[in-house]
């Protein structure tokens, strides 16, 4: 099999383990992962998660039920890690653990290193580049504790004049082109940016796209600059690193204000310009569907 030039048939096979398997990425990194044939290991804490005891195991389940072979551990047991890597002879290790676990990596690395018979090792990352991402506090120091920014659904806020665009990039497609990465040589030691122009968009024409969906306006809450910067300083968490990574985002520009033709940069679509992203037309068609759906369910 080729693809895009580089001949993967070798390696079409490799054993897959993902750590961080059961959050919010790693799923979809998985799926992608057993949709693309390879042997796919999880790695599931034991007794984490207190607040939720069976979120985990029902994720984990779900995922075993779909094809993934489960493995418990923890990346910070270097022996076990060692072992897990060694006795099912893993060839790529991608991580998705999530932000405050970071520093939890280098175990795992270690292990990585010490085994020495794993050929990629993608790390915690699905996010801005953090070398030039630049939030205000608490953001920068907490850089890696990001979290997922859920707009309210009647209103709009709009951060500054909307003008300052980003990129949207489905959970699935994370999934499936990190997948495609792990055997493509010309990725390898560079980073992969996601910039699908299909999914560029600013707050103003995010919020136009939603109401032609739904049919009908929404009221437009302006959050300044100001504001952003104040909930920012309020040091309250997880809001605050919210606000220092919105400003971020839809103030500076962080996502777009820097180029990426230099030689450790490659671009996703660049790389496969053959395959198609999820459009954020497409995720917004589902939503108004599911919420129809859920809608119809509670009048019932
Ligand atoms: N979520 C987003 O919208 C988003 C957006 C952009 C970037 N990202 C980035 O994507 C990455 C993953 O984020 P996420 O939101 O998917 O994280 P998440 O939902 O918090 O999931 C974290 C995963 O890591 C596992 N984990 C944590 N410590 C571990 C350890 N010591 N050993 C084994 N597993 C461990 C957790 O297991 P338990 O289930 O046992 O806790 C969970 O499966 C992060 O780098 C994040 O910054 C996320």
């Amino acid at each position: 099999m080729t693809v895009s030039g580089v001949c993967v048939s070798p390696a079409a096979k490799s054993r897959v383990l993902v750590v961080g398997a059961t959050g919010f990425i790693g799923r979809f990194v998985v799926e992608a992962s057993l949709a693309s044939g390879r042997p796919t290991y999880i790695l599931v804490r034991l007794s984490s998660n207190p607040g939720s005891p069976c979120k985990t195991a029902k994720i984990a389940e779900a995922l075993r039920d779909k094809g993934a072979i489960i493995l418990y551990g923890s990346i910070n047991d270097r022996e076990l890690m060692e072992k897990i890597l060694k006795e099912h002879e893993i060839d790529i290790v991608i991580s998705a653990v999530g932000g405050e676990k970071v520093l939890d990596q280098l175990t795992l690395v270690e292990a990585i290193k010490a085994v020495g018979t794993v050929k990629r090792f993608l790390p915690s990352e699905f996010g801005h580049d953090i070398d030039r991402a630049e939030p205000v506090e608490p953001g920068i120091f907490m850089y890696k504790e990001k979290r997922k920014v859920i707009p309210p659904l009647d209103q709009f806020q709009i951060y500054g004049d909307g003008s300052v665009k980003a990129y949207f990039v489905a959970g699935t497609d994370i999934g499936k082109f990190t997948m495609r990465t792990v055997d493509d040589i010309r990725t390898l030691n560079k980073s992969v940016h996601f910039r699908p122009p299909c999914n560029f968009y600013n707050m103003n024409e995010l919020a136009s796209l939603w109401e032609k969906k739904i049919g009908r306006t929404l009221p437009r809450v302006v959050v300044t600059e100001n504001d952003l910067l104040t909930a920012a300083a309020e040091n309250r968490i997880p809001q605050s690193v919210v606000a220092s990574f919105t400003h971020d985002i839809f103030i500076k520009g962080c996502q777009v204000n820097f180029s990426i033709d230099g030689p450790d940069d490659i671009e996703v679509t660049d790389l496969y310009p053959d395959e198609q992203f999820r459009t954020l037309d497409d995720c917004f068609n589902d939503f108004v569907i599911k919420m129809k759906a859920k809608s119809m369910d509670i009048a019932d």
